[in-house]
């Protein structure tokens, strides 16, 4: 009789993240762990983790503080680190949380059924290489069925080295995956029940996949992922705007496959701030741009990223980043305090803006944000959309799914919906999602 073990998994961060958690959970399923949704009882706690902000760091050392009872109750409890936190301070997560017993980076994390012999054996385990071996053909092959949604990663790591960002270090260079193998894996998930698939990256639009033919740019994998039967919805996230290639902004316009829903992180709108982070495009290329995919895709939802508070950045600066949202209009947006990471090039620079000043710019900005993500979300009110059923809402009868522009849509409906795309015509916006009925 086998001994399954029971693993919590916790996940912070990006999207990859959540995909590499799978992964994860996938590796050690093959060592007799099963995943559970709480950390109570747990045999192993997997904090998959993300270095982006300081905040994203703090987290993870007050939930490893918060594990101790655990460990207390169950000193055979092991304690896990992975993801960019691990990534960046390695070793120094064991000195300063003496409960983890291994460390893992997001690159190494194929290796981790070796690395829990020696944890189960009563050692410490750390692993932060960038092997040469591409992790992703060493994880064992799943078969489960799943949801009707999927993230499938085709490139990771970036070269674009942003002055504040971290994640060129803690995911190494930019690599594609092979295409065909990306084919073969999109082939699969879509065989297990999957519908819909995000194609992911740090830097997705930059994929350049070796094929048998030449290498693929992310619209001709698109395209051909777009042919496989049963396959109705595909993503991509996230993109940067210098990587937006005419084929990608035309399979906007003529793939129906292809949602219409982009999300392309400006960041700031002042060239001088602009060219501070080293972003290498200015605002009026980045407005330009949008005009031209809405051209190919007139009812695109764009989405974007922001950071206030940059070094330098003066209340003109900011006024200019307001402009940009007014001209642009966001269907959603994140926006974030600058937060200087160690190791950056513009943590160390002259004129940190101050906490307060950074603050109060940060509410305005997302004042004028939020009123856009109402606005694009009341205007689907009345209108007929196409919506992916994944699961049962919280009341009885009731099945939630997403609309092609990414908005929550729950309606009546019998459970049979499920992985289903059924037109909807909205009724109601509520806060954070869309009442439809069947049509
Ligand atoms: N590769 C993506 C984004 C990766 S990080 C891109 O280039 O758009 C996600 C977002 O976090 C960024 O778009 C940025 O808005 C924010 N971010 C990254 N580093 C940050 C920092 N040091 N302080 C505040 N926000 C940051
Ligand atoms: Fe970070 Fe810039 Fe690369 Fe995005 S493009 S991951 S913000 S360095
Ligand atoms: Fe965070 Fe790493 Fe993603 S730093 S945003 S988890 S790439």
């Amino acid at each position: 009789m086998t001994n399954t073990k029971k693993l919590f998994v916790k996940t912070y961060g990006c999207q990859m993240n959540v995909y590499d958690s799978e992964r994860m959970a996938e590796a050690l399923g093959s060592e007799g762990y099963e995943q559970v949704n709480s950390p109570e009882g747990a045999d192993m706690i997997l904090l998959n983790t993300c270095h982006i902000r300081e905040k994203a760091a703090e987290k993870m050392y007050s939930e490893l503080g918060r594990l101790r009872p655990l460990r207390d109750a169950n000193p055979d409890l092991k304690i896990g680190v992975a993801g960019c936190v691990a990534q960046a301070e390695g070793e120094e997560i064991m000195n300063r949380q003496p409960l983890v017993d291994l460390v893992v980076g997001p690159q190494t994390y194929h290796r981790l059924p070796k690395m829990m012999e020696a944890v189960n054996a009563g050692e410490k385990a750390l692993d932060t290489d960038f092997p040469e071996e591409d992790k992703f053909l060493k994880l064992p092959k799943a078969r489960a069925t799943r949801g009707p949604t999927a993230f499938l990663t085709v490139q990771e790591g970036c070269d674009k080295f942003c002055a504040f960002c971290v994640v060129p270090y803690t995911r190494g260079a930019e690599v594609s995956r092979p295409a065909e193998r990306l084919m073969g894996e999109a082939r699969d998930l879509v065989a297990r029940g999957v519908r819909e698939i995000t194609l992911l990256g740090q830097n997705v639009n930059a994929y350049h996949g070796a094929a048998a033919d030449g290498t693929w740019g992310l619209a001709r994998l698109i395209r051909e992922m777009a042919k496989i039967d049963g396959l109705e919805r595909l993503r991509f996230t996230t993109s940067h705007p210098n990587d937006m290639e005419d084929d990608l902004i035309a399979a906007h316009a003529d793939c129906p496959e292809l949602m219409p829903y982009l999300h392309l992180p400006v960041q700031a709108g002042s060239d001088k701030i602009l060219k501070a982070m080293n972003r290498k495009h200015t605002a009026a290329e980045y407005i330009r741009l949008i005009e031209r995919i809405r051209a190919a895709r007139p009812d695109l939802h764009l989405s974007g990223d922001f950071i206030v508070g940059f070094p330098g950045e003066t209340e003109e600066d900011f006024q200019a980043t307001l402009d940009l949202v007014e001209t642009v209009g966001y269907g959603t947006a994140y926006s974030f305090k600058y937060s200087a990471r160690p190791g950056t090039p513009a943590a160390e620079r002259k004129g940190q803006v101050a906490e307060e000043v950074a603050s109060e710019r940060l509410q305005r900005l997302q004042t004028l944000l939020t009123k856009q993500q109402r606005a694009a979300q009341d205007d689907m009110v009345g209108r007929r959309v196409k919506v992916l059923f994944e699961k049962p809402g919280r009341k009885p009868g009731q099945m939630i799914g997403k609309s092609d522009y990414l908005h929550s849509v729950h309606v009546e409906g019998p459970e049979t919906l499920r992985g289903q795309i059924a037109e909807v015509e909205i009724v109601e916006s509520m806060t954070n999602s869309l009442t439809g009925r069947l049509v």
